[in-house]
C-alpha cells in the first residue's frame, strides 16, 4: 500500500497537537565538515549538531524531554523516576529539564555500565540536584522495573511521580526525531543537498523516530543506525513497533517493518560504553580536523560506522553523508584513563 508523503509542514502540524514544552534550542545547525571529509576521504560529509540542544551540554535527549516532560506535568507529576548508567546522557539532561520545570528528579543509576567517579555526567546530575542513588541493577528490564517499584512506592508515599518504561515513553520521545528528520529534510535543501545516508547512533526512541520520518517524509536517503548497545531483544523488530506506535500516536496510516529498519551492531566493540580503537580513532580526526567533540559510548561508534563505510566503499555514490551528532561530550571526562591509553595505531592528520 502507497501511504501518503507527508511535508515538515504536516509533520510539524500532526506533533502540535501533543503536549510540549520548550527545552532545547532548535532547529540544530547542520554544517558541513570538509576538513574530517577529506581526512577520510569521504564525500562531503554534514554534520547535524544536537550535540548543540543547548541543556546543560545538549544532546539527543533534550529533544525527546520535551514531550515526555510535557507529559509529566499534563498528568499533574511533581517528581521524575528515570534511571540508566551512571554516565548516563539521558538522566543528566533528565535532571536538567526537571530543574528548569520545578519537577524533582530521583535517578537511580547502575554501576554496572561504568564506575561510580563522580565525574561527567554524574557530577553534573549532581549539580542540577537530582537525588541520585547508585545501584546494582543491570539495564534494561531489571533497572525498568526497579524504576516502576520506587515509584509505586513514592506514590503510596503521597507523591505524584511520573516514570517512564521502554513501552510506555519510547512513541512521545520517538516524535521528537520524526521532527529532527523534518528539520534535516529543510537545511539540505536549503543548502543543495541531497545525502546518500544520514548516519546516528541509536538503539531506540531516536532510530525509531528517524525510521518513521523517512517513510512518512519520503526520504530516499539511507538512515543507517548504528546501536550503541546490544539489548536482550530484536532490536529492528523493537524499532519498527516504536516506529509505528508513533505513527498511531500521531494519527498516521504508514507503518514500517523490522526489514526497513538498517542497523549495525559491528561498532559496539566488546560492550556497551567501552572504548573502541576504532571510536578512539573517530573522537581525534573529528577533533583534530573540525573542533568537535565525540563521546566514547555512542557517537563516536556511530562515526566509526560512517568511517568503515567511506573506506569498505558500501557508500559510493559521491552524494554527501550527514552525520547527527547525538552529543554526550560530558562523559569524555570520565573516560579520561581510557581515552590517555593508546593502545591503537594513531594514523593522525
Ligand atoms: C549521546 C547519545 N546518542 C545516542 C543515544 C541513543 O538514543 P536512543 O536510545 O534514543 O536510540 C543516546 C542514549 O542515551 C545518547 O546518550
Amino acid at each position: 500500500m502507497g501511504y501518503p508523503v507527508l511535508t515538515p509542514d504536516d509533520v510539524r502540524h500532526a506533533a502540535a497537537r501533543l503536549p510540549r514544552v520548550p527545552l532545547a534550542h532548535l532547529p540544530t545547525p547542520l554544517e558541513p565538515a570538509p576538513r574530517f571529509s577529506k581526512a577520510i576521504g569521504a564525500p562531503p560529509v554534514w554534520i547535524k549538531r544536537d550535540d548543540c540542544t543547548g541543556m546543560a551540554m545538549g544532546g539527543n535527549k533534550t529533544r525527546h524531554n520535551e514531550f515526555l516532560l510535557a507529559h509529566a506535568l499534563e498528568q499533574g507529576a511533581d517528581l521524575l523516576v528515570w534511571g540508566a548508567g551512571t554516565q548516563s546522557n539521558n538522566c543528566r539532561q533528565t535532571a536538567a529539564a526537571c530543574a528548569k520545570l520545578g519537577l524533582e528528579c530521583y535517578l537511580y543509576l547502575t554501576r554496572a555500565a561504568h564506575n561510580d567517579d563522580i565525574q561527567g555526567n554524574l557530577l553534573l546530575d549532581h549539580l542540577l540536584g537530582a537525588r541520585v542513588h547508585i545501584v546494582d541493577v543491570p539495564m534494561g528490564p531489571p533497572l525498568d522495573e526497579l524504576l516502576l517499584a520506587k515509584a509505586e512506592e513514592l506514590r503510596r508515599a503521597g507523591r505524584r511521580p511520573y516514570v517512564w518504561d521502554r513501552h510506555s515513553g519510547r512513541p512521545r520521545a520517538a516524535v521528537s526525531y520524526v521532527l529532527c528528520l523534518a528539520e534535516i529534510v529543510e537545511q539540505a535543501r536549503s543548502a543543495g543537498i541531497e545525502p546518500a545516508a544520514v548516519y546516528c547512533s541509536a538503539a531506540g526512541a531516536t532510530g525509531a523516530g528517524l525510521v518513521l520520518g523517512k517513510a512518512v517524509l519520503g526520504v530516499t536517503w539511507r538512515i543507517r543506525l548504528i546501536a550503541p548497545i546490544r539489548w536482550p531483544w530484536d532490536t529492528p523488530a523493537d524499532l519498527a513497533h516504536v516506529a509505528n506506535q508513533t505513527a498511531e500516536l500521531l494519527g498516521w496510516p504508514h507503518r514500517v517493518s523490522a526489514s526497513d529498519v538498517d542497523i549495525s551492531q559491528d561498532f559496539i566493540g566488546p560492550a556497551y560504553g567501552t572504548v573502541t580503537s576504532a571510536g578512539r580513532e573517530a573522537i581525534d580526526l573529528l577533533a583534530r580536523t573540525e573542533g568537535i567533540l565525540l563521546d566514547p559510548s555512542y557517537t563516536a561508534k556511530a562515526m566509526a560506522g560512517l568511517i568503515d563505510d567511506v573506506r569498505h566503499g558500501r557508500i559510493a555514490d559521491g552524494r554527501p553523508l550527514v552525520f547527527l551528532h547525538t552529543g554526550g561530550t560530558p562523559a569524555l571526562f570520565a573516560y579520561r584513563d581510557e581515552l590517555l591509553a593508546r593502545e591503537y595505531d594513531r594514523g593522525l592528520p
